[in-house]
Parts: C-alpha cells; sequence; structure tokens
C-alpha cells in the first residue's frame, strides 16, 4: 500500500520491460557468468581526452555553479558552428538551448507544446521514452504502424490518415532507435508537408544523425526550415552518455517560451559538463569521433551479415545509431521468451521489441553493436551456437 496517493499519470508509463532482463544479466554476471551486453544503447567509447582535460580546468578553476539556464554562450556558439561546419547551415546560437541530455530536451518540447489531452503521432517502432515524455505532460500518443517497408519510418500519408482533432503534432528519430534505420529525406519533407498543412509541430530526433553509414551524414532536419524542431545529444555520437548534455533547436519565435520553462524546470544544464563539451569540437576530438564513427561501420557490416547467415530475417539495412532490428518469428519464439532464453542459455542480453511498440511486438529483437569486436565476434559464435540449437 501506498503511503500518499499518486498522480494518475504514474499509470500512464510503463517500465522498460528489458530492465528485468538487464537485472538478470547483472545478478548473472554477479555470479561469474561471462555475459555479453548487446542491449544497453550506450557507446562502449568514452569522452575523448580534451573533453576530460577541458572537464579538469573547470573544475580546478571553480566554475561550477548555475550557468545560464539556456546554456554557456561558448557551446551555443560551438553547436552552432557544429551545424555550419557539418550541414552548410546558419542556425544562430539563439535558436540553440543546451539541455540535460536528449532526454532534457525531449522534455522541455513535450513541456512547451504538448496540452492535457493532445495526442502525438509516432511511428511504432519507436524510442519507448517519447511516449512517456508526452504522457508526462497528461498528452496521449498515437502508434502509426511503421513496416520495414518503409524504413520503419512515417510518411506524409500515415500523418494525414491519423491526424485527428486532437492531433498536434508528430515526434520522429532518424536514424530510429531501435531499427537503426534513416527515413528517406522525401519521405521526411512529405511528413513535414503534411504537418505544415495542419498547423502542427514536428519534433526531429538526431540524436544519431552522425552516426551513419554507407553514405554521407544526412542533412539536418533544420535545412528543411526553421519551424523545425530538432533535438541532439552530446551522449551517442560524441560518447557522453553519462555526463547528461544535450540540446534543442527552435524557432525563434519559441525560444523565450521554451527558456522560461528550462529555468523554472531545470534552472541550468550541468555546468562542469557543459564546458567539458567544448572539447568535443577541437580537431582532434572530431577526428577520434570520425574513427569510432568508421569503427561502429565495421562492427555493422560483420553483425548484420552474420545475423542473416544464422537465419535472422533483418529486412531493412539498419544504416544508422548501433541497432539491428531483427525479426526472430521463424523460431516460433515470440522476442521476450527469445531475449530470456538467449541471455539464460547463451550469456547474451538482448531487448525485445515489445518495449518499443504494439505493432508485431512480439516477432523483434534489438540487438545493439556498440561493443568491441572481439566481444561481437564472441557474441556472434554464442548466438549461432543458440540458433542452431533451436532448429
Ligand atoms: C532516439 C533517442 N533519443 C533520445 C535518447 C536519450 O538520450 P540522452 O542520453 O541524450 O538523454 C536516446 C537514448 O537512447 C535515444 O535513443
Amino acid at each position: 500500500m501506498l503511503p500518499c496517493p499518486t498522480a494518475a499519470r504514474v499509470d500512464a508509463i510503463d517500465p522498460f520491460h528489458a530492465m528485468a532482463l538487464f537485472r538478470r544479466a547483472d545478478a548473472l554476471a554477479a555470479e561469474g557468468r561471462p555475459i555479453i551486453q548487446m542491449s544497453v544503447g550506450e557507446p562502449d567509447f568514452t569522452a575523448p581526452p580534451a573533453v576530460v582535460e577541458a572537464l579538469n580546468r573547470a573544475v580546478a578553476e571553480g566554475r561550477t555553479r548555475y550557468t545560464s539556464y539556456s546554456g554557456i554562450t561558448p557551446l551555443r556558439e560551438a553547436i552552432s558552428a557544429h551545424y555550419r561546419r557539418v550541414h552548410g547551415l546558419d542556425v544562430p546560437p539563439s535558436r540553440i538551448l543546451v539541455t540535460a541530455g536528449a532526454s532534457g530536451a525531449l522534455q522541455l518540447a513535450c513541456a512547451l507544446l504538448v496540452g492535457v489531452g493532445d495526442e502525438v503521432l509516432m511511428p511504432d517502432p519507436t524510442y519507448p521514452c517519447n511516449r512517456h515524455f508526452v504522457s508526462a505532460f497528461d498528452g496521449t500518443t498515437r502508434l502509426i504502424p511503421a513496416g520495414s517497408d518503409k524504413r520503419f519510418q512515417l510518411d506524409g500519408d500515415d500523418v494525414r490518415a491519423h491526424w485527428g482533432p486532437r492531433t498536434r503534432g508528430v515526434m520522429l528519430a532518424s536514424p530510429s532507435n531501435p531499427t537503426g534505420t534513416t527515413i528517406a529525406p522525401e519521405a521526411l519533407q512529405r511528413v513535414l508537408d503534411a504537418v505544415r498543412e495542419r498547423r502542427g509541430f514536428l519534433v526531429f530526433d538526431e540524436i544519431y544523425n552522425q552516426l551513419t553509414y554507407g553514405g554521407p551524414t544526412p542533412r539536418s532536419a533544420l535545412a528543411l526550415g526553421d519551424d523545425v524542431i530538432v533535438i541532439n545529444s552530446f551522449s551517442k555520437y560524441f560518447c557522453m552518455t553519462g555526463w547528461r548534455l544535450g540540446w534543442l533547436v527552435l524557432p525563434e519565435a519559441l525560444v523565450p517560451l521554451a527558456e522560461k520553462l528550462a529555468m523554472n524546470l531545470f534552472i541550468c544544464p550541468p555546468a562542469t559538463a557543459q564546458y567539458a563539451a567544448l572539447g568535443c569540437f577541437e580537431p582532434e576530438s572530431l577526428a577520434i569521433y570520425e574513427q569510432r564513427r568508421q569503427a561502429f561501420a565495421q562492427r555493422r557490416d560483420y553483425v548484420v551479415p552474420a545475423l542473416r547467415a544464422m537465419g535472422f530475417d533483418i529486412p531493412t539495412e539498419p544504416d544508422g545509431a548501433f541497432y539491428v532490428y531483427a525479426d526472430v518469428s521463424r523460431w516460433g519464439l515470440s522476442g521476450e521468451v527469445f531475449a530470456n532464453r538467449l541471455l539464460d542459455e547463451a550469456g547474451v542480453c538482448v531487448v525485445p521489441g515489445m518495449d518499443f511498440g504494439v505493432h508485431e511486438r512480439d516477432r523483434w529483437v534489438r540487438f545493439t553493436y556498440a561493443t568491441g569486436m572481439e566481444r561481437l565476434q564472441e557474441a556472434m559464435q554464442r548466438i549461432a551456437s543458440f540458433t542452431a540449437a533451436l532448429r
């Protein structure tokens, strides 16, 4: 029995089903079982030396106090310069709000845009926290089945077909978590056209934008117009998950409103992480990040064919992030049973598709390849023996 009543919205938020698996994986590892983690979505790489040095300098100089609620000016300028360098875009620092991770940016965006009973469209499968950010502000989510034929992304027709009287906007991520697939530029343009016709919002999460393989970095959705609300983070490409730093790019007119929310909800993003993040844009850090991107590309090029050779159906080539979304239905097991048995019998931890939506949720599991090559090779051998025994 709870000591006091809690808000109804808590019931609208699901726990991560994968958490039970992580806990079991940790318990098995504590017993001495050699577990290989292919579940958690975080790079095995850590912050490069220039970032660590910048952190140490900030701490030594006592730059540990509250900063501006929008983030320190040099970091907003560095992010603006990043858009110029990577995408050839002019995004003024005044449109950039630094946040506590992409999670902080997504919460701020939902606080700004989602009212009680408002509906937001998302693809199914999707990054699960997005549904819960919407619920946290008493909105609702309409999940739109997004199959492999559409690269697990939405198109303009989907938006038009599912837009209802309470719909206010669309949330998308490209490359996507859990599928590792990017949205085709034409599809994104059609989604935006449909959103604009309805005077809605498009929140576009580019946290994996620079972790793309086999082609140039996709142009930021900011190239499509100043009205797109873009989310990004230092967690993935910049390998700073635990530092809790991200950013939000807004249309100029929305900035004062978002700042009002940010100053009340968060006061400011973490100060030391902001000073440290300036080190991300040093040339030596950029060179390290590029090497790491190539390492992720090699891992993908190893893992995808290896899984396919074992019989996993990977209908759409993942071209970004560090995820492979694979159909396990040929073995007659749900994703949940498959993931649990894989952990128990082979010591490899993956995430069942049920965490990412409801459409065909039992068919899929998500593999994360943010692990060194040797571990991945060991994992592939174990998975091959496990699946061979299922036949
Ligand atoms: C698509 C997507 N958006 C946002 C996040 C949250 O990232 P952050 O660590 O920046 O809060 C994640 C984390 O896995 C993610 O996959």
